[in-house]
């Protein structure tokens, strides 16, 4: 009997069988990790910057001889919430790996050692930092930076959404963030950004602190063949059919970006049944009106219509 699974992931990490081409991509991001370069990673929303990060952050060759950090700061506002942000994912990804590296942890953030609660039956201290604790916040990323300086591999943090850090009302976290990451020898850095002006602004006009500080990497949507062949292989697995036609009129109404996850919202919202030409089935309007309630940025920049003439 055959399973009614959609064949995509369309949350979470990606297994390695689900994850489509981005092999050139993978294999520079890899490269620079070894060759201990920053790199600026930009493409639109949902093109797949996550999900490249994590890919080549579960290879064994990087998950075995680094510390990986990552850290999202799109929904913080303030350098505090910044240094909040920072502080808990460098805790939950460090400090968490080891009894030395926890008792580290507290010893190098001296300006939050206050703060910090004890979980009494592993004793063990805890991360229970709340945002009126950051009392100096240039004081505590100076520890955090050195906190990662003594970690026994080398460490590469990503924080994604870097271009929140311009917004902040601080006006020199650019300035201060530069300077300390220039003088790091343990540490490298994936700055991920979907705002690709602000990105670009940073880190290639000759004004700003991150001036050519590291190498860029663009994400353009997977090319189409590719993901055609990817589709159908993926359907069929999941004993589905996928007409091409069908496939063409998904990808070029969202232009690529996040084709895995509409196919595979599509999919589910057909009900498990074949994905055969949508507009010419019963309920298509309904389907793409279910995707665009729940990708409605997707919808909101490339206009698609509620039920497109298929070629
Ligand atoms: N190479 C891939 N193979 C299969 N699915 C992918 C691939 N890359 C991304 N996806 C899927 O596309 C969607 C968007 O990917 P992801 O979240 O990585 O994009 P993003 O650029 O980080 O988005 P955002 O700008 O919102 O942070 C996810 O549902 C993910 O599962
Ligand atoms: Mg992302």
């Amino acid at each position: 009997m055959v399973k009614n699974i959609n064949p995509f992931v369309v949350s979470g990490k990606i297994a390695p069988e689900y994850f489509c081409d981005r092999v050139k991509e993978a294999a520079d991001l890899e490269k620079s990790i070894h060759n201990q370069m920053n790199v600026v990673l930009t493409s639109p929303r949902r093109m797949g910057k996550t999900s490249l990060v994590d890919f080549v952050f579960d290879k064994p060759e990087i998950k075995d001889e680094y510390v990986t950090v990552s850290v999202d700061i799109l929904h913080t506002t303030t350098f505090r919430e910044f240094i909040l942000a920072f502080g808990t994912a460098v805790f939950d990804n460090v400090a968490t790996r080891s009894v030395k590296l926890r008792k580290q942890f507290v010893t190098f953030l001296k300006s939050l050692s206050a703060s910090f609660g004890y979980d009494t039956i592993q004793n063990m201290p805890t991360f229970d930092v709340k945002l009126g604790d950051v009392q100096n916040p240039e004081y505590t990323l100076a520890e955090i930076f050195g906190y990662l300086e003594k970690v026994d591999k080398r460490c590469i943090v990503v924080i994604d959404e870097f271009q929140q850090i311009t917004r902040y009302p601080e006006k020199n976290v650019e300035a201060l963030l530069r300077t300390h990451i220039q003088k790091l020898s343990n540490t490298n850095f994936v700055f991920s950004g979907s705002q690709r002006r602000l990105m670009e602004e940073m880190f290639f006009s000759s004004k700003r602190p991150f001036f050519q500080s590291a190498k860029s990497l663009r994400l353009e949507p997977i090319a189409y063949d590719v993901y055609l062949d990817f589709a159908t292989r993926n359907f069929r697995e999941a004993g589905k059919g996928l007409a091409s036609e069908a496939f063409a009129h998904v990808y070029e109404v969202f232009m690529g970006v996040t084709v895995a996850r509409t196919i595979g919202l599509y999919h589910r919202s057909a009900k498990g049944t074949a994905l055969r030409h949508p507009c010419r089935k019963t309920g298509a309007r309904h389907h793409f009106h279910g995707i665009q309630q729940e990708i409605p940025f997707a919808f909101a920049k490339f206009k698609p219509i509620g039920c497109p003439q298929t070629a």
